[in-house]
């Protein structure tokens, strides 16, 4: 049977947009239970207890996650000049993939949980997404070793190491060698679960975001990365630091002081990465601005460097003690989760998508106009969540310092937990918008000659 090139990118890309429909109506659920509790009548595959980890982990591994890895896969063998090592390799992790996810979901619906943040599903998930990582990684390595381009451009730097330190920390974060509880004991066991939990923004969807950014900046700029030695400082700058910084999670627990300093002094110290990756980023694409709006992958992907800045201005300072007395455990919070694992990581996982795509299939996107009518929605959507869940968050704050008891700061925020509810449709619809447009984009009719010309002027594969 004949392998199709860049297959498994495809299949990632379709199973990322599935799992966002998926993502988005868990989301919706759990936003309308905030909002009526009775709702549902306590039908035990609906309540919040079980939906609300399926929300995270789907959207986390399913939809971004999913993308991430499907672009991942494509710019590696693109960048090193190399067709991926094994297509076939390839859709074996896809499927252990998608079907680990599936297990871990389907576990949780059932009441079948591990409690801890992000890492809640049963042991066979994990063993699954272990080897699916594990796989990829060969895979991409072997990539790399049989490469026909010797300079390794930062992109791959970046997708190799994001690989192996997030097989490192989901197998130690899950604490893998212990099935039946997926966690170690008491306070270190705080500590452990918040190095996983930092980690998988971190050290996973970070580190693969950056990568498309700089494999799709130079592109649709039409111009080379400004500096490669600063790509490569942030690079081991972000290694360095972001590795175990994760306790500025539980500053207010009795861990010991040191990790504290450690956990603020390092979250301060984020500048460097953060920074670097950006100025090299505005660099390159200095006085091109125009050209980012006619690419509606260029596009997303500026939308998600701009939603970065604020996340990575917002993370610093959050991590302060004194700031976190009035942040920590309200909507805050959660207004900064979803700006940093949707509105960066999720909107460049799109951007790479979108780009990449027509370059797979050889076909433009079924409808350009559609990607530009999610990407409104979903720019909406995200300032609309980070406003009112932020503004919802600092009244939970303020009525805690003030001695407020909950049941009096309820009523306060129930118009914040509507808002965010109704925004939620806007999400619901981009993601079913998104589902439609790759469904067609990938099994419309081949394309003709002509229109195959067209596709390479339009994707700039001739000139
Ligand atoms: C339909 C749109 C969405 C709605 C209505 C929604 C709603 C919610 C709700 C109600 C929570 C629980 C908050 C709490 O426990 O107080 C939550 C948490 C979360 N959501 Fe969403 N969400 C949506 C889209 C997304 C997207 C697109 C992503 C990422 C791609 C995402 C990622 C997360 C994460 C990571 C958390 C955990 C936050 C934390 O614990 O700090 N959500 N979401
Ligand atoms: C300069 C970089 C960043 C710093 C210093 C930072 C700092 C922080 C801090 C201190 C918290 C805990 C707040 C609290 O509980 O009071 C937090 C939570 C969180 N951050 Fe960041 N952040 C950064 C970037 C990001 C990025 C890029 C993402 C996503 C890709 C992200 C995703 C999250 C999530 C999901 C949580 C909520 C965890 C939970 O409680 O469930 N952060 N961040």
């Amino acid at each position: 049977m004949k392998v199709e090139e860049n297959g498994t990118a495809k299949l990632f890309f379709l199973s990322s947009a599935f799992w966002f429909v998926l993502g988005t109506l868990e989301g919706i659920a759990d936003a309308t239970d905030m909002v009526v509790p009775d709702l549902f009548g306590g039908i035990s595959w609906l309540v919040f207890s079980r939906i609300r980890p399926m929300h995270t982990t789907t959207m986390i591994f399913g939809f971004v996650g999913s993308a991430l890895l499907g672009a991942s896969i494509y710019i590696i063998a693109a960048v090193l000049r190399t067709p991926l090592w094994s297509e076939r390799l390839g859709k074996v992790s896809l499927w252990i993939w998608n079907i680990s996810i599936a297990v871990g979901l389907i576990a949780l619906d059932l009441g079948y949980s591990q409690g801890r943040e992000y890492a809640e599903w049963i042991w066979p998930a994990d063993i699954g997404i272990l080897l699916a990582f594990a796989l990829i990684f060969y895979n991409c390595f072997q990539t790399a070793v049989k490469r026909n381009e010797k300079i390794m451009y930062v992109s791959s730097w970046y997708i190799l190491a994001g690989l192996v330190f997030t097989w490192i920390i989901y197998f130690f974060g899950n604490a893998v060698w212990n099935p039946e509880k997926g966690a170690i004991y008491g306070l270190p066991d705080g500590i452990l679960a918040w190095f996983y939990g930092h980690g998988i923004v971190g050290l996973f969807l970070t580190p693969l975001a950056v990568a498309v950014a700089y494999y799709i900046v130079p592109r649709v700029a039409r111009s080379p990365l400004y500096s490669h030695k600063l790509s490569l400082v942030g690079f081991w700058s972000i290694l360095i630091i972001y590795t175990h910084i994760g306790s500025h999670h539980i500053l207010q627990t009795p861990i010991p002081t040191y990790l504290k300093v450690i956990a603020i002094s390092g979250s301060i110290a984020m500048i460097i990465p953060v920074m670097t990756v950006l100025v090299n980023l505005w660099l390159t694409m200095r006085g091109r601005l125009g050209l980012f709006h006619q690419d509606i992958g260029g596009k997303f992907v500026m939308a998600g460097l701009v939603w970065y800045i604020i996340t990575c201005i917002q993370g610093p300072i959050q991590a302060l003690p004194v700031v976190q007395r009035m942040t920590h455990l309200n909507n805050w919070v959660i207004a900064h989760s979803h700006l940093g694992v949707f509105g960066f990581s999720g909107t460049i996982a799109l951007g790479g998508l979108y780009y990449i795509l027509p370059r797979i299939t050889g076909r433009p996107l079924y409808s350009t106009r559609l990607a530009d009518v999610q990407y409104w929605l979903l720019l909406l959507g995200m300032a609309g969540f980070f406003g009112v869940l932020t503004a919802g968050g600092l009244v939970q704050g303020n009525s805690w310092l003030n001695g407020e008891t909950v049941y009096r700061t309820l009523p306060m925020i129930h118009v914040y937990f509507v808002l965010r509810a109704s925004i939620g449709v806007l999400f619901v619809g981009a993601a079913f918008i998104g589902l439609y447009n790759i469904i067609r984009s990938i099994v419309g009719e081949p394309a003709t000659e002509s229109q195959e010309f067209e596709t390479e002027q339009a994707i700039g594969l001739t000139q």
